[in-house]
């Protein structure tokens, strides 16, 4: 049968929907702080899409009133290993010069997509490019990037959910959580 559970597959809770909910209120605080200018919020696609909306809305209820665009990146294959190449898949058309830009993203993880969105921005005129992760894993960079803001540190294990996918999948999971497969 088509999507039926796989007996050798669990899913364990990192990070509960009601925890990212209250983080993400600070975080939004913590953006507002720095007063951003004609801010234009970027979340990079897939994987921030549900990190983004709320994200947003917090940014509403802190007085911020950003426009949103979108960048897609792609790195992963449908593998849990990154192929270290980057490649803009579907780009910005909103106009970037002179704005304080805030990039979005689920991971960072070797920096290398966040590298690639920052230079992208900055390289067409934006004021600011401020990063914002959700979770920032502990692993090597592969060069000097590091979040503006983030919410959380996450252990290195293989996550989905909120937004992050394993093979496209998973990705409506309202929480956090580490992919464990028996084999
Ligand atoms: P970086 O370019 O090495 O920093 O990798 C960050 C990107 O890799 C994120 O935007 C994610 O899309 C992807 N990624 C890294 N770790 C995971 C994971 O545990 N689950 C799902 N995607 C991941
Ligand atoms: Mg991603």
């Amino acid at each position: 049968m088509a999507n039926a559970p796989d007996p050798t597959t669990r899913i364990d809770v990192i990070f509960s929907a009601a925890e990212i909910a209250a983080r993400i209120k600070v975080l939004a605080g913590e953006v507002a702080a720095r007063a951003p200018h004609d801010l234009l919020v970027v979340p990079i696609l897939k994987g921030s899409f549900i990190f983004a909306g709320d994200l947003v809305r917090a940014l509403h209820h802190a007085d911020l009133t950003p426009e949103i665009d979108f960048l897609t990146l792609a790195s992963y294959g449908d593998a849990t290993f990154s192929s270290g190449e980057v490649r803009v898949t579907r780009d910005i058309t909103s106009e970037i010069a002179g704005r304080d830009v805030l990039i979005v993203d689920d991971i960072l993880e070797t920096g290398r997509t966040l590298a690639h969105a920052k230079a992208l921005v900055l390289d067409r005129g934006a004021t600011s490019a401020m990063t914002c992760v959700l979770l920032d894993k502990p692993v090597p960079r592969a060069g000097e990037i590091n979040a503006d803001f983030k919410a959380f540190d996450c252990p290195e294990v293989f996550v989905v959910g909120y937004g992050m996918d394993l093979a496209n999948r998973y990705r409506e999971l309202p929480f956090v959580g580490n992919l464990i497969t028996d084999n």
